[in-house]
């Protein structure tokens, strides 16, 4: 199992519903990793063995995984088959599932749990809606997602919590800095069990914020989209 203290951030790229294989051979032709941090990249399933992984600090993720682990479920993909991949890291929760695919917190630590039985680290997505933030519900939202979707067996070494608030993905607005640090800093009061896990933020990172919010006590590292598609700001972001 991968020692996640052994780094001082954690960069996660989720490429979501892109790349091809040329793209892939450019961004890795280009890629430049920092030794210091853990650099992980999420591409579609069908990629996932085109990926560069060199087993220290550059790693490769999936975005999802079924909550099944065998049978007549067809289309999925189970934990047990991301391990025999060698993939180590594994995203669940993504507010993009949770909103379109309809994935309740229930199905989301059903996930977690096989990842977790095969030894991949799940990266639990959680964040609230805009309209959430507005009637002061964000604390309670986080609340309920992290007790209803992180499982017993879950603890700082083998899981990874991803604030990302849905109302800022994609969208070029983030929280305030305040605003993050006091989130992240709520995650890991939430529970003693949540003190020593790593939460990363997630929602337009990008080259000009990426350093202020790194520096931010409570966070280590980031969950980024449209900007790990981007491999010269991605490169920026991660040294
Ligand atoms: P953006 O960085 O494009 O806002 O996406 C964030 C995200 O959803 C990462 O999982």
């Amino acid at each position: 199992m991968i020692n996640l203290s052994n780094f001082s951030s954690i960069f996660i790229a989720n490429w979501k519903l892109n790349g091809n294989i040329q793209f892939i051979d450019k961004y890795y032709e280009n890629l430049l990793v920092n030794p210091k941090n853990c650099t992980v990249v999420c591409s579609p399933n069908i990629y996932l063995n085109r990926l560069k992984n060199n087993n220290i600090n550059l790693f490769t993720g999936a975005q999802d995984v079924s909550q099944f682990n065998e049978g007549a479920y067809t289309g999925e993909i189970s934990a047990n088959m991301l391990s025999d991949e060698k993939i180590n890291f594994c995203l669940v929760g993504h507010s993009e599932r949770r909103q379109l695919f309809n994935e309740s917190n229930e199905v989301i630590n059903a996930k977690t749990s096989n990842l977790i039985n095969n030894d991949i680290i799940p990266v639990i997505c959680i964040g609230e809606t805009l309209e959430e933030k507005e009637t002061n519900l964000t604390k309670k939202v986080l609340a309920k997602q992290i007790n209803e979707s992180i499982p017993d067996g879950c603890n700082f070494e083998n899981s990874i919590i991803a604030y990302e608030p849905i109302w800022a993905i994609g969208t070029g607005l983030t929280p305030s800095l305040d605003e993050i640090e006091e989130v992240h800093s709520f995650i890991k009061s939430i529970n003693l069990k949540f003190e020593r896990f790593k939460v990363l933020y997630g929602g337009s990172v990008k080259v000009s914020n990426s350093k202020d919010i790194n520096k931010l006590d409570n966070v280590d590292g980031c969950l980024i989209g449209g900007s790990s598609l981007k491999i010269d700001e991605f490169n920026l972001i991660i040294s």
